[in-house]
């Protein structure tokens, strides 16, 4: 074993592993969004972001580097990928590889337990596990800090998916400080996230392409005005399990990240009729009393936070409702872990 230094970091390396290292996370959802980069190829955030790990949903992902491969082979439910998908895992691997100071392509293989059009981005849950499945199969020991930092350069949202739980982004100021750590355990809050699938076709923009939109809407200076003032009254929300409180905070920061979005150019209107009409139902239901509160990412489909002992209530509420082909249910979820 070894310490080499790394970006001002000291990191533990082994010899790369012999056998595949295989990796679980799950997706997140986020309470107050990621929208728009700082610095776009390193996925420095514009803000500090809050997220719930879903569990239930989840990516397995295996890695082997293996010195006698001529390129990464990427196979992903079964089937080989290539093209930008491919590139993309390459392009982190890379990352991986230049940590490392070993130059080996790597076998990987992935499986999402949930389908491409479940209303959750697989790229938080996908780069999450890869962080830590390449990370440990190349030999790095790395720590869940420095494992946040390296799986953000996959997919921003993906280094919430390192911590357990409840999870806080900080956005820091630079490569050095921005990761995510857990405010509180899966199990502090039974918090139920009903994910509602209402389109299950492609985006037009996905959120990569969103991100660097962000800045061109003139909005987007306000949503990060008090961008952080929500980030803080969310996290006492989460920790003193008030959910009138976390309810407002969670649906004001939707709204604004969806205004950005449709006031940027090209403008990005996510939304159909049919999420309109459940962020209506979600809102008439709070009024009378029930405990819950929607949030929106980059589609149509909506994720409907409630308290778990209205969960069977309003799930059976929202499949009366036009338009949604399926409804997800997940609990708060463990952080990413080796198999
Ligand atoms: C709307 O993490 O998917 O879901 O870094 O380009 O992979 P990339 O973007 P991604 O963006 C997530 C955007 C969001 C809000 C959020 O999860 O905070």
């Amino acid at each position: 074993m070894i310490k080499i230094h790394f970006n001002h970091n000291e990191i533990t390396m082994k010899s790369p592993e012999s056998q595949p290292v295989t990796a679980i996370a799950h997706p997140n959802i986020a309470f107050i969004k990621y929208w728009g980069n700082r610095d776009q190829q390193l996925r420095l955030p514009c803000n500090s972001s809050l997220s719930m790990n879903l569990s239930g949903l989840e990516t397995r992902t295996t890695v082997y580097f293996d010195p006698s491969l001529h390129k990464d082979v990427f196979i992903l439910g079964g089937e080989r990928i290539t093209g930008a998908a491919a590139e993309r895992v390459s392009a982190f691997l890379n990352v991986v590889r230049e940590f490392a100071g070993v130059d080996s392509y790597a076998q990987i293989e992935s499986q999402n337990n949930f389908p491409a059009g479940a209303g959750v981005a697989s790229s938080a849950s996908a780069f999450a596990a890869l962080a830590l499945a390449a990370s440990t199969a190349i030999g790095l020991e790395l720590s869940e800090k420095e494992l946040s930092r390296l799986a953000r350069r996959g997919s921003g949202s993906a280094c919430r998916s390192i911590p357990t739980g409840f999870v806080e982004w900080q956005a820091g100021s630079s490569d050095a400080d921005s990761y995510a750590w857990s405010i509180a355990p899966a199990q502090h809050w039974s918090l139920v996230d009903l994910v509602c699938v209402i389109d299950k076709g492609h985006k037009a923009v996905g959120s990569t392409g969103g991100h660097a939109l962000a800045g061109t809407s003139p909005l987007q200076s306000l949503r990060l005005a008090h961008v952080q003032e929500r980030v803080d009254l969310c996290r006492s929300a989460i920790l003193a399990r008030d959910f009138e409180t976390f309810a407002e905070v969670v649906e004001e920061d939707s709204n604004l990240m969806h205004a950005v979005m449709r006031t940027s150019n090209t403008p990005l209107h996510y939304w159909l009729p049919e999420t309109e009409v459940v962020l209506w139902m979600v809102k008439s239901w709070r009024k009378e009393g029930i405990p819950v509160c929607a949030t929106v990412d980059a589609g149509p489909n909506v994720h409907v936070l409630v308290e778990s002992a209205h969960a069977n209530w309003v799930e059976q509420q929202l499949s009366r409702l036009p338009g949604i082909s399926q409804i997800y249910k997940a609990q708060p979820g463990d952080g990413a872990r080796l198999i």
